[in-house]
């Protein structure tokens, strides 16, 4: 009997499709750059489950063809590349890989402030140019990151890490998110604060909210006009979250200090985007969760997910549970079912 067909859409670090592959008919699209729109359009059609990747848009005209399609397996914490309504109006379930990249995610976090507060990529293109002559008392000088308060905005699993190193480096912390954490308040010993209040008292703002109608922006030329002069901005959450156009306007005017960005809005950026001319400003391509260990698990994660919805087995990390009845339903009826350890698709 014919396996379930999967789809993944890039070849992944470590053995997650070894495991796939015991289990299911991969296909998996081995260029260095994303299929395009048709190819992911035509390989998900033909599809039971697709593993994805932030960089596929998964939207309603492709999950209109995708008829066959009961799984969307996202390897990410985010997963606003999917229209998740559509998905649900289908019956077909959405997931995603939260938590095991939570302390990869904040290590970066906090490698980026010390990298804008401490000057490092400028430091480093100084000597690269030649033109560093001498130890200066006066050359490149940063700013601490002890003694400095961080307003981190969003309070899932990356930021509670971040709260929790930046405390062990002597940083004050302040937060805002959606629903207050009393736990995590007491734990970290930090304080809960409007937007605003936070904007107006932080040193260093991060983000890890996730991206969302109502965060799209939520750093514009208004919450940036309340930032203090001397503060950095981090974000390895979603560029979205940011409006770069009032971001340059901040930057190149001296009304925030520095930007230090894993994140955009396009990824990547055109060469001559007018942020990338201005030296206050750190720009890397989306590698916040990039180290081995974390992509593998995020890949063994993924694939996990993957194989239990096809088992039919709600997976932890759902993400529309409100369908778990009808895709049930759904899953029973188009004849992918296991067999022993085996999961089978009955044939047509
Ligand atoms: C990465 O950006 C993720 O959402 O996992």
């Amino acid at each position: 009997m014919p396996k379930p067909r999967v789809f993944v859409t890039r070849h992944l670090p470590g053995d997650a499709l070894d495991q796939l592959a015991d289990k299911a008919e991969i296909a998996v699209w081995r260029n260095a750059l994303p299929p395009g729109r048709d190819e992911l359009v035509q390989e998900v059609a033909r599809s039971d489950g697709v593993l994805t990747l932030l960089s596929d848009r998964i939207d309603d005209e492709l999950l209109d063809r995708a008829t066959r399609l009961l799984v969307v397996s996202n390897m990410a914490t985010g997963f606003d590349n999917i229209d998740v309504v559509a998905a649900s109006r289908r019956i077909v379930l959405v997931t995603r890989t939260p938590g095991v990249l939570s302390a990869t995610t904040a290590e970066y976090t906090i490698a980026l402030m010390f990298a804008a507060a401490r000057r490092v990529v400028e430091g480093d293109r100084l000597v690269r140019s030649g033109e560093w002559k001498t130890w200066g008392p006066e050359v490149l000088l940063g700013r601490d990151l002890s003694g400095a308060m961080l307003g981190i905005i969003g309070m899932g699993g990356i930021g509670r890490e971040v709260a929790r190193r930046a405390r062990a480096l002597g940083m004050r912390v302040v937060y805002f998110s959606r629903n207050r954490k009393p736990g995590l308040e007491r734990r970290h010993r930090m304080s809960f604060l409007r937007l605003d209040e936070l904007l107006r008292e932080s040193d260093f703002v991060s983000l890890h909210a996730p991206l969302t109608s109502e965060t799209r922006h939520i750093i514009d030329d208004e919450t940036l006009a309340l930032m203090k002069s001397t503060a950095i901005l981090v974000n390895t959450a979603r560029g979205p979250l940011v409006d770069q156009g009032a971001l340059y306007r901040a930057l190149s005017l001296g009304r925030i200090a520095g930007a230090a960005l894993d994140v955009t809005d396009p990824e990547p950026l055109e060469p001559n985007d007018p942020l990338l001319g201005l030296p206050n400003v750190i720009v890397t391509p989306h590698i916040a969760s990039a180290s081995v260990a974390t992509r593998s698990r995020m890949g063994r994660l993924a694939v996990e997910n993957l194989l239990e919805a096809l088992a039919g087995r709600v997976p932890k990390h759902a993400v529309n549970r409100d369908i778990v009845r009808p895709w049930r339903e759904r899953v029973r009826k188009s004849g992918v079912a296991i067999l022993g350890d085996m999961i089978e698709r009955q044939p047509d």
